[in-house]
């Protein structure tokens, strides 16, 4: 009987009935596309002839002490990690074409054989010389890591399990086809197989793989995201092409904080780290102008100072604009609702703009102060004091929220040279750390302070 086929996304992997224009389960749209079924398993029988061995947990527990993580001695990527390599892991970095994934991969792969272990690159993207030719632009040229250009997984599963290595990189996902399905390289069927396979000779053989994966626009090449499910941690490469910053952020770590990021540099070196982000994120900001405000953060575990730049114009009659870089635009949306229906301050009829410098998005929620402190400047057209910091979460009824880890973000700044700060009452603060305190319990009280309205 011939098999039937199913409809798959490309995007998030979701399977359908039928063909659509639009994926129901992601939103995306043109991404479904016709492919072979996987294999269902052995057939009819529920039953498999041997029964799986189990291990009481307790037994395991104090048979071995954990082997250590490796630190790569990149302490940004070490850091995303959650604290160095774990050994026997499965890694996946997605990431735009051209956003320096392979030139990443390539200085953790020395990094990794700098540090005593032994390392492998893939590449079925580049040839040999290609990559040579970056190693030496990189100055790495020297490093012993060894290189396959190769495509077919077989092959690269047959000199993995010889070399033992002790990290194995995969550069692409989508280049990569394993014979044990009928569909071609970059199709979802095949990026998921491949996955499957080089997780599972992880797990078996004790080397831990680092997966590239491509985000894809056009429809017919599977994302990173159709294999997340299967690995231990999920990290994405991002940034904007114009700003030389990358952030490497975990989406998911079986091992360690969610949500850490690591901040680079792109150079005509390869990647720098970047120890310090606030300082980065910072210096190239103007004087306190109109419609600035810098943003006390936290990402992951690290406090990060960011500026939010927003401009306020006219907008022709019927037309309002609004327009987000780095923030979520529905957030933007219910603080303009609630400047105007709290605050008597509205924003119909012009045009607002909103940016987060620096190319970083911000997830938090506590910065909603510093969003509707940038707003409220642009529209005013008062700059903030100087060497002031804002951060709080605005409710819906326009009180002020306390949020999480007010010390750390109020030492950042103070750190970074700041004065004062600005945030909801009842924040938990000791002594205020040098830093002049401006607490308010809601936001009219807070357009008051800032500008005396
Ligand atoms: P690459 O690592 O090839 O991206 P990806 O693997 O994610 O597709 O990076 C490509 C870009 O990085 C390319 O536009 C050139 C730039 N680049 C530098 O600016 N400096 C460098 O030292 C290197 C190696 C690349
Ligand atoms: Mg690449």
């Amino acid at each position: 009987m011939a098999k039937s086929m199913v409809f798959t996304c490309t995007n998030c992997g979701a399977q359908h009935p039928r063909w659509s224009g639009q994926c129901d389960a992601c939103g995306e749209w043109n991404s479904i596309v016709e492919e072979a079924p996987l294999s269902a398993g052995p057939g009819k029988k529920s039953l498999g002839a041997r029964r799986g061995t189990t291990i009481k947990l307790m037994d395991l527990a104090t048979a071995e002490a954990p082997p250590p993580r490796t630190l790569s001695g990149l302490g940004e990527l070490d850091r995303v990690l959650g604290g160095g390599l774990v050994p026997a892991s499965a890694t996946l970095v997605g990431g735009d074409p051209g956003i320096g994934k392979s030139t990443l991969l390539l200085q953790a792969a020395a990094a990794f054989a700098e540090a005593g272990l032994s390392s492998v690159y893939v590449t079925g993207e580049e040839a040999s010389a290609q990559v040579r030719m970056r190693a030496q632009r990189l100055g790495l040229a020297q490093a012993p890591v060894k290189l396959a250009a190769e495509t077919a997984l077989r092959d690269i599963l047959t000199t993995l399990d010889e070399l033992r290595p002790d990290v194995a990189i995969i550069d692409s996902i989508q280049t990569m086809w394993s014979d044990k399905v009928e569909a071609a390289p970059g199709s979802v069927s095949q990026v998921r197989a491949v996955a499957q396979e080089l997780t599972t000779f992880a797990k078996s053989r004790g080397t831990s793989v680092i997966l590239v994966g491509h985000v894809t626009k056009e429809g017919q090449i599977a994302g990173p995201r159709v294999v997340e499910h299967m690995v231990d941690t999920v990290l994405y490469f991002e940034g904007e092409r114009g700003h030389q910053f990358r952030i490497l952020r975990a989406v998911k770590n079986r091992f360690g904080p969610a949500d850490e990021i690591g901040v680079f540099e792109m150079t005509g070196g390869g990647l720098a780290e970047v120890a310090n982000p606030s300082a980065l994120f910072l210096s190239d900001r103007e004087q306190p102008a109109p419609g600035s405000a810098v943003f006390a953060g936290i990402e992951g575990t690290r406090p990060v100072l960011v500026e939010f730049q927003a401009l306020v114009a006219p907008a022709p009659a019927g037309q309002a604009r609004r327009s987000v870089v780095g923030w979520d635009s529905s957030r933007l949306a219910m603080i303009l609702a609630v400047l105007e229906a709290r605050c008597g301050i509205p924003f119909a009829g012009m045009d607002v703009y909103l940016n987060v410098a620096g190319g970083l998005r911000i997830g938090e929620p506590a910065a909603d102060l510093a969003v509707a402190a940038a707003l409220l400047s642009a529209r005013e057209d008062v700059a903030l004091p100087a060497g002031c910091v804002v951060f709080g979460e605005i409710s819906l009824s326009g009180a002020l929220r306390p949020v999480g880890q007010t010390e750390n973000r109020l030492k950042e700044a103070q750190k970074l040279g700041f004065t004062e700060a600005a945030l909801p009452a009842r924040s938990k603060t000791s002594a205020g750390q040098g830093l002049r305190l401006r607490q308010m319990g809601d936001l009219t009280a807070f357009v008051g302070d800032m500008f005396g309205a």
